[in-house]
């Protein structure tokens, strides 16, 4: 596998493939590679010729500096994961790779798109978010970029960015990898305790029983109870709801089919994790 810290280097490297006329797949993460990530990878090397993983912890898009100092940091690992699936290209830039000083903001409308679920409880996130996956857009020029939809909300995000300024890639948005248990996979698992990763498996749990239970009867009332019961585990539930899964508008009654998302953020042992249901 090849590795570029520098954009001269990922320049160097590109260039070569787009003269071959080969498409390139890119996967950008924050790193502490999980399955869920290298299931992008695999389907990213399914459909193009050339796979470009980046890992870049950035810092842009954590609200909380204390959020940012745990993220956890594992290039060690994760460079072996990546050589071990055969990905051809690393990009491990430093800060001043991605955001040069005579950077510049990106302006872009997000309409409501920040203002509902993690936006309120997460000034600045999506910004941030915006701001990296620009320049990664910008440096890489990929033919396909993919995306978990656990993030749900920052897939729309990515739609719209694409939409604005990148109308010649396309976005594949991945299923989630979740255990055995129905945890969803995610980097901050890392940093729960086997305990901690047994009660968290309530969160789909919650899911699933919030799905059925609204395809039943369309009560509302029924994720209060639901939300209501995560409570009981312990566990600190900052959102549970029902959104139009197009428009993420909060909604109250379930939509057309495979329309509706209940998406929900909670907090185990200090750590925030989120995850979805669409129906
Ligand atoms: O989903 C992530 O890991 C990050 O938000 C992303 C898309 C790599 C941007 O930093």
């Amino acid at each position: 596998m090849l590795i570029a810290k520098t954009n001269l280097e990922l320049h160097q490297i590109l260039s070569l493939q787009s003269s071959n006329k080969l498409s390139i797949g890119f996967v950008p993460t924050m790193g502490a590679l999980h399955q869920g990530h290298l299931n992008l990878v695999k389907r990213s090397q399914k459909e193009n010729d050339f796979t470009v993983v980046s890992i870049f912890i950035n810092p842009k898009q954590f609200n909380s500096t204390e959020d940012f100092k745990k993220y956890p940091i594992k290039t060690q690992e994760d460079v072996k994961l990546l050589e071990s699936i055969n990905c051809n290209l690393l990009y491990l830039p430093n800060y001043e790779e991605i955001y040069p000083q005579n950077g510049q903001n990106i302006a872009i409308d997000l309409e409501e798109l920040n203002q509902v679920f993690e936006g309120p409880q997460r000034p600045g996130h999506f910004e941030g978010v915006v701001s990296v996956v620009y320049r990664l857009f910008e440096l890489i020029k990929p033919n396909k970029a993919y995306f978990g939809l656990k993030d749900f909300q920052q897939c729309k995000v990515i739609y719209k960015l694409k939409e604005t300024y990148f109308k010649n890639i396309e976005l594949v948005f991945c299923e989630t990898t979740r255990e055995k248990n129905g945890l969803a996979m995610s980097s901050r698992n890392s940093r729960l305790s086997e305990k901690g990763k047994i009660l968290a498996s309530q969160i789909y749990k919650a899911l699933l029983d919030a799905k059925s239970k609204f395809m039943e009867t369309n009560a509302q009332s029924h994720l209060a109870k639901v939300s209501e019961k995560l409570s009981q585990h312990n566990i600190e539930v900052e959102y549970f709801e029902l959104a139009n899964a197009k428009t993420l508008k909060p909604a109250k009654v379930w939509q057309k089919p495979n329309e509706n998302v209940i998406l929900t953020a909670v907090k185990i042992e200090n750590v925030r994790l989120i995850d979805n249901i669409v129906f």
